[in-house]
């Protein structure tokens, strides 16, 4: 199998084996792109096995989910058992953390409403996203000639599948162009973001970001970096963006859990800043890095042990964290 896999995965409340967790070709989703979908990552800290930000990725499951009408029979809690019995069962240190929820198997035809909500939990181990040298170097992006969703056609907040068709076509333009990354405009020619990041540019010291209603994933890497560059002192705003403010920051990046934070080093073959990672990108990459690597106080509540022989370790944190 090209996949190696992980041991076991999660299917409606089962753990089944890696090769036997398969859907029937019948499947609505498999037709009709009919999924919702998270990305989240376990970390291997010193203190221990630690999910980042697990409470905020499955809200947004649930909440992709209750846009496409689709809601799933676990809640909040429940979700978050789910993951964290399956991240167990695998013994996993760190991986890549994906619940889907989708139509299954029992009737084809566009109205998904015959057909269960199914859900599954699969893990795996997934390095860096961007290439080794990316998070030093930066990469090389292009602005796409395919536009992001135009409002009301998909829904841009729902992480579902369907919108991937579209961050595949950026990324294979991308790809066939020579760029490592593709970032999309929305359908007004505004900034919107990468096939599977959310973007931020840097100008005078203050960190921008394009808004929620430029056809962007509510990221909750994005989310994170504008409470942690606030933490540092930087002004930050969500703002519309024209094209041209990537040509003219002083500094570009991309966040995401797959991506991290990572430097853009040119756009369209225009050189961002100094071609080099910049020092507001640079202070932010190590803030995110110390919080997911519990080199610092998780003062945001962002972490979730996943193995309760380090639940002391979390006692001890929390304890030390109440201290004045
Ligand atoms: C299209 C898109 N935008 C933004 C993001 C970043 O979101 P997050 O930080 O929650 O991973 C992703 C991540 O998967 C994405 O696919």
């Amino acid at each position: 199998m090209a996949f190696p896999g992980t041991g076991k995965i999660w299917m409606n409340g089962a753990l089944v084996d890696w090769k036997d967790a398969n859907v029937h070709i019948a499947s609505h989703v498999i037709h009709y792109g009919s999924a919702v979908f998270e990305g989240a990552r376990c970390y291997a800290t010193p203190k221990g096995s630690a999910c980042f930000r697990l409470d905020a990725h499955m809200r947004r499951l649930r909440e992709s989910a209750r846009i496409y009408r689709m809601e799933y029979t676990l809640d909040l809690d429940g979700w978050m058992t789910a993951v964290l019995e399956t991240i167990r069962a695998n013994q996993m240190k760190a991986c890549y953390i994906r619940p889907i929820v989708y139509r299954g198997y029992a009737a084809l035809g566009v109205n998904p409403f015959p057909n269960p909500v199914d859900a599954a939990i699969l893990l795996w181990d997934w390095g860096t996203y961007l290439g080794k040298d990316a998070l030093e170097a930066g990469v090389d992006v292009k602005v796409s000639t395919w536009a992001r969703m135009a409002p009301n056609t998909l829904p841009a907040m729902a992480k579902s599948a369907a919108n991937y068709a579209n961050s595949a076509l950026i990324k294979m333009e991308a790809i066939t162009d020579g760029y490592t990354e593709g970032i999309a405009l929305d359908v007004f020619g505004n900034v919107s973001e990468g096939s599977g990041q959310n973007i931020f540019v840097v100008r005078d010291g203050a960190v921008l970001t394009p808004p929620i209603a430029s056809s962007i994933l509510g990221g909750i890497t994005r989310d994170s970096i504008m409470t942690l560059a606030r933490d540092l002192g930087f002004t930050v705003s969500e703002a519309v963006l024209p094209r041209e403010a990537l040509y003219t920051a002083d500094e570009v990046f991309v966040v995401g859990t797959a991506a991290e934070v990572t430097p853009i080093r040119s756009v369209d073959r225009i050189t961002v800043g100094n071609g080099r990672r910049g020092p507001v990108t640079e202070a932010l990459q190590r803030a995110f890095f110390d919080v997911i690597n519990g080199e610092v106080p998780d003062s945001h509540g962002w972490l979730t042990y996943v193995y309760p022989e380090e639940a002391p370790l979390r006692a001890e944190a929390r304890a030390a964290a109440a201290r004045p």
